[in-house]
């Protein structure tokens, strides 16, 4: 896996995936709609990406965190191409959001891993943390 990631969503769960993606030496961009959440974030190194949809070029991997899929495909539908990366869903929806949500995410020419996180905020990057994924092979 490459070392380049764009995270959007700064709540408590994307700050703590933000957070441990840096400690594990990934160049990190962030995007949160609230941008005095990333403070903390930038002053240990992550990059901002000034639209969300900006770093996309600069990224292997997308990651998605918000509080329900409803402001995901909100966001989705503003991208006009994800140029081949993966983007992984961590917001919590259901089975027919994850099917809805990977049919947009192939109509931006993106690929899509769904992901569900096991774990409290404080607990990631915890070796114990789980984290349950299906989709395309990042591959
Ligand atoms: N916290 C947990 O223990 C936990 C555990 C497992 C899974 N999860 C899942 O992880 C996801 C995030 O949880 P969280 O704890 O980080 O929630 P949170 O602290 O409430 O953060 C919500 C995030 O969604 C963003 N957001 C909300 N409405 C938006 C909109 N209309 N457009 C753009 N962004 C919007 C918020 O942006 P602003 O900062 O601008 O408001 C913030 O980044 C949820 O799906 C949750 O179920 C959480």
């Amino acid at each position: 896996m490459n070392k380049t990631v764009l995270l959007i969503g700064l709540g408590n769960m994307g700050t703590a995936l933000a957070r441990t993606l840096l400690d594990a030496g990934y160049e990190t961009w962030v995007w949160n709609r609230t941008k005095e959440k990333a403070g903390t974030l930038l002053e240990k190194g992550a990059r901002w990406s000034k639209e969300v949809w900006a770093a996309v070029g600069s990224v292997d991997h997308v990651v998605m965190c918000l509080s329900n899929y409803v402001n995901c495909v909100g966001l989705l539908s503003t991208c006009s191409d994800l140029k081949n990366k993966a983007l992984i869903q961590l917001s919590t929806g259901t089975a027919s959001d994850a099917r809805s949500f990977e049919n947009l995410v192939k109509q931006k020419r993106g690929r899509y891993l769904d992901g569900a996180i096991l774990a409290y905020p404080s607990n990631i990057g915890d070796p114990r943390c789980s984290l349950l994924v299906a989709g395309n092979s990042l591959a």
